[in-house]
């Protein structure tokens, strides 16, 4: 392709390298060479410079209603690489008609994945056995050693019966034979609900989740939804993992209940403040932690990255695609 009828985009971070070379086969591109996020300035200059018809961006960029209004007229595409986008104001970029485009369906197995590494992590305590090894502090094999608790055969509350959430919950009953029930904005349609049981409330959601996992995305309805008042409602000895935001958790009282072993155990991709999680978890035995790895496979990023340049392209040609959000 002549390099004049080619996309210019700006990528806000490095793509696995595959992807790049694709990246500079559809695209003249900018890139952020750093394993840092660039400021709202640097972006903005960047799309400038480069008279941008597209952004590349990372769950981690923040493209807020201000940025959006800097933008300059080229940019027509926002892309992320990610298939939350509580990052994007979505309002904003519809007031000035910027397509956003993400990335559904091709990471829901990744993330399932781990979502159940999670559960089994924090179920087998996983972080304290592991650490009789890595401290040398392990005498041998013994009746009382770090005992856990079986997932297998387990009550799992679903908070989000997106494509993430319907994806661990077939593995969670298929894979483990565990008992699925779900608390989301709507009922699914029985053909996909598999045998799970609806919840209209959360608080009875709550009540049954012996496992809590939480897959519905950062909205201001879901922020804080594990807190105080609502660890009250889980069964004692429960325990949670997070494949969404960190946004859904109140840190202070998840650690708490922790402490207090009301909660067992947790297992965390996700976090408030991400890099800079609270930093007592760090101090907890009782949690199995991941620095959000959900989508991190060699497979899924591939097609995160291939579904993302093909759409920006088609977008542009001014065709409608599914990953479109606004
Ligand atoms: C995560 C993500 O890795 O695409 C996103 O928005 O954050 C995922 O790729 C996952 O949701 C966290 O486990």
């Amino acid at each position: 392709m002549n390099d004049g009828n080619k996309c210019r985009i700006v990528l806000t971070r490095t793509f696995p390298s595959p992807l790049m070379e694709l990246v500079h086969d559809v695209a003249v591109c900018v890139v952020n060479p750093d394993e840092r996020t660039w400021s709202c300035g640097e972006l903005l200059r960047h799309a400038r410079e480069h008279a941008a018809d597209a952004l590349l961006v990372m769950a981690m960029d923040q493209i807020d209603t201000a940025l959006i209004g800097d933008l300059p007229e080229s940019v027509r595409v926002i892309a992320t690489y990610s298939v939350g986008h509580d990052h994007i104001d979505l309002g904003a970029a519809r007031e000035r008609g910027i397509a956003v485009l993400s990335t559904p369906d091709v990471l829901s197995d990744a993330v399932a994945d781990l979502g159940m590494l999670l559960l089994l992590g924090a179920a087998r305590r996983a972080h304290e056995a592991m650490q009789l090894i890595y401290d040398r502090t392990w005498t041998g094999w013994s009746p009382t050693q770090v005992i856990g608790r079986d997932v297998s055969g387990g009550r799992l509350g679903i908070v989000g019966m997106g494509r993430i959430g319907r994806a661990i919950a077939r593995r969670a009953r298929h894979g483990f034979g565990m008992a699925v029930h779900y608390h989301n904005r709507s009922r699914l349609a029985p053909d996909i609900e598999d045998d799970a049981t609806f919840h209209t409330r959360l608080d009875d959601l709550l009540a049954v989740s012996d496992f809590l996992m939480l897959a519905a995305p950062a909205t201001p309805e879901t922020r804080g939804l594990v807190n105080e008042s609502s660890i009250e409602r889980l069964p004692h000895g429960a325990i949670v993992a997070n494949v969404s935001r960190g946004d859904l958790v109140d840190d202070e009282a998840l650690i708490a209940a922790l402490r207090s072993g009301r909660v067992m155990a947790a297992g965390l991709d996700v976090f408030n403040g991400e890099p800079n999680l609270n930093d007592d978890y760090r101090s907890l035995p009782n949690v199995f932690l991941q620095p959000h790895q959900g989508s991190s496979t060699i497979e899924t990023r591939l097609k995160m990255g291939r579904l993302l340049l093909d759409s920006i392209v088609r977008t542009r040609a001014g065709e409608l695609v599914a990953n479109r959000l606004v």
